[in-house]
């Protein structure tokens, strides 16, 4: 009851009584409606006064920002005019695998080299830094983007030992026999057989390292064979000898192999 006859209230003060025109709104309304007025007046104000001509020319760009950046003098010169002088690099780069990239993206901004190039000369990038910036691996780059761990992928020496950084060809992996028998070799590494190739032991056509599972190498096959140095008839001088015909238990029923691992020998 009593929130009605406040409202009541509002409707019955001095002005509406007295009839004045401006009194036929409640006080609080005018006052509301004033502190609006001010508002808007003050934002007119400020858009025709405040802000300077030429900011409102182009909405929100200020047109003498375009006059200012284009008085900076450039510091680009693009990557044709490089041809002039260098047009090794620049052939090698025009079909190879960084074709896409101009040079100035790797050597820095050399327009003033290219007006002076022995006053002026540009940057040669040769630390692994600047390779990462674009090949290290990046779950949001596209797929089939070359991309390596810097950190597991050939450390320590700069990128362009092995990439040419203007024609950047992919190389061969090494097909040595430890990039893919790398237990083996190590093994082999500390072992009493360390001076021995693989290839003294195992015959291996060349096709072996393109179709390794189909062209297999060979492997020792009998006694004899480690008889050739180990034998006390052998002219190996450096390596101990047995008598292969008795050696180990009961001669000839065991593989010197099933006794002796090929890759480390040992004795006890
Ligand atoms: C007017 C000929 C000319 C043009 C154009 C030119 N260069 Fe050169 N550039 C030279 C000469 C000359 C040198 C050798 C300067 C020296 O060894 O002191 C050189 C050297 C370089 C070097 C090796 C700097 C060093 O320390 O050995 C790089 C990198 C290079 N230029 C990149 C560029 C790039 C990138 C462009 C194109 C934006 C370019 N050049 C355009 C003449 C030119
Ligand atoms: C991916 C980065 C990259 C791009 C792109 C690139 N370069 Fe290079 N450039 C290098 C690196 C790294 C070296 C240093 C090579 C070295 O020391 O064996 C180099 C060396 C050079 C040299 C010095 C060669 C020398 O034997 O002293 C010149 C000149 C040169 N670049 C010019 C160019 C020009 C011209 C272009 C564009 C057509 C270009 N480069 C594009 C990375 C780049
Ligand atoms: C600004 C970015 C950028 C930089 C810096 C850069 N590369 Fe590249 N690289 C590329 C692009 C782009 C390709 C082409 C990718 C494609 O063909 O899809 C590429 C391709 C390659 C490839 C070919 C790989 C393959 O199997 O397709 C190698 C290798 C390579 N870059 C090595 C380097 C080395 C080394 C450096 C430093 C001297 C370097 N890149 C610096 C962008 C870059
Ligand atoms: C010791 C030599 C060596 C060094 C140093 C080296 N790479 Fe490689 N890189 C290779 C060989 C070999 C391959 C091809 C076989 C492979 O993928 O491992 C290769 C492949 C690549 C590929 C192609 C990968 C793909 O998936 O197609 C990129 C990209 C690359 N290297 C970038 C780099 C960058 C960047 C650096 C320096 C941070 C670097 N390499 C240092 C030897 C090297
Ligand atoms: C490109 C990778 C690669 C290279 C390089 C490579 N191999 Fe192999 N090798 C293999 C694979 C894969 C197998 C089969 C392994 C399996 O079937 O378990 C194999 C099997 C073998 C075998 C066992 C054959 C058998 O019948 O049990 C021998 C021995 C061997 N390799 C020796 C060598 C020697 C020696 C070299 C260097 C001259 C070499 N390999 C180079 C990948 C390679
Ligand atoms: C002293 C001779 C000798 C040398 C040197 C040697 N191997 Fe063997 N290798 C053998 C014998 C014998 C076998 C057969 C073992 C068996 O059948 O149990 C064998 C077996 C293998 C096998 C078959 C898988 C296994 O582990 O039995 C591979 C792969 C192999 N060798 C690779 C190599 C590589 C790679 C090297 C060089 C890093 C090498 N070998 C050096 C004698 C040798
Ligand atoms: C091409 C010659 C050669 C062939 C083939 C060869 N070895 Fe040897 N072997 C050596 C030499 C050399 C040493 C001694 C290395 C040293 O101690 O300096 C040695 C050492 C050994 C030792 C002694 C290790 C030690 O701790 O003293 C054993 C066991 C052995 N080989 C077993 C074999 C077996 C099994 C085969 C056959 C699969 C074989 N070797 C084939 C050259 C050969
Ligand atoms: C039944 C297991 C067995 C077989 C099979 C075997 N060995 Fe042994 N081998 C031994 C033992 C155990 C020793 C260490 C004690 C000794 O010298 O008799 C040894 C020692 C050796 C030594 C070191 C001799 C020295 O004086 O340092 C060589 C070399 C050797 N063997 C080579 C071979 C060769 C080659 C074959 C195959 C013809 C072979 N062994 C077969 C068990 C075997």
């Amino acid at each position: 009851m009593g929130k009605i006859k406040l409202n009541i209230n509002i409707f019955q003060n001095k002005g509406f009584k007295d009839g004045y025109v401006m009194n036929k709104f409640p006080d609080q309304i005018i006052r509301i409606a004033i502190v609006f007025a001010v508002l808007i007046g003050i934002v007119i104000a400020i858009k025709l006064f405040a802000i300077p001509p030429e900011l409102q020319e182009q909405g929100i760009f200020r047109t003498s920002a375009i006059e200012r950046e284009l008085d900076h003098p450039s510091q680009f010169a693009g990557s044709e005019i490089c041809s002039d002088c260098h047009d090794e690099e620049y052939d090698l780069k025009l079909n190879g695998y960084h074709s896409t990239l101009s040079c100035e993206v790797c050597h820095g901004a050399a327009l003033a080299h290219t007006e002076e190039p022995d006053e002026f000369t540009p940057d040669i990038p040769n630390k692994r830094r600047l390779c990462a910036i674009c090949h290290t691996y990046n779950l949001s780059r596209p797929t089939g983007f070359p991309q390596i761990n810097p950190y597991a992928h050939n450390p320590l020496e700069p990128c362009i030992t092995c990439h040419n950084p203007h024609d950047p060809v992919p190389p061969e992996s090494p097909r040595e026999c430890v990039a893919c028998h790398a237990n083996i070799a190590r093994t082999l590494s500390v072992s009493p057989h360390v001076k021995l190739e693989c290839t003294t032991c195992h015959a291996t056509p060349d096709e072996h390292k393109v179709h390794p599972r189909s062209v297999r190498p060979g492997k020792p096959e009998n006694r004899a064979f480690c008889g050739k140095c180990h034998d006390r008839g052998s002219d190996r001088k450096d390596a101990p000898k047995i008598d292969v015909s008795s050696h180990g238990q009961n001669g000839e029923k065991y593989l010197c192999w099933q006794c002796h691992y090929p890759h480390l020998p040992e004795i006890d």
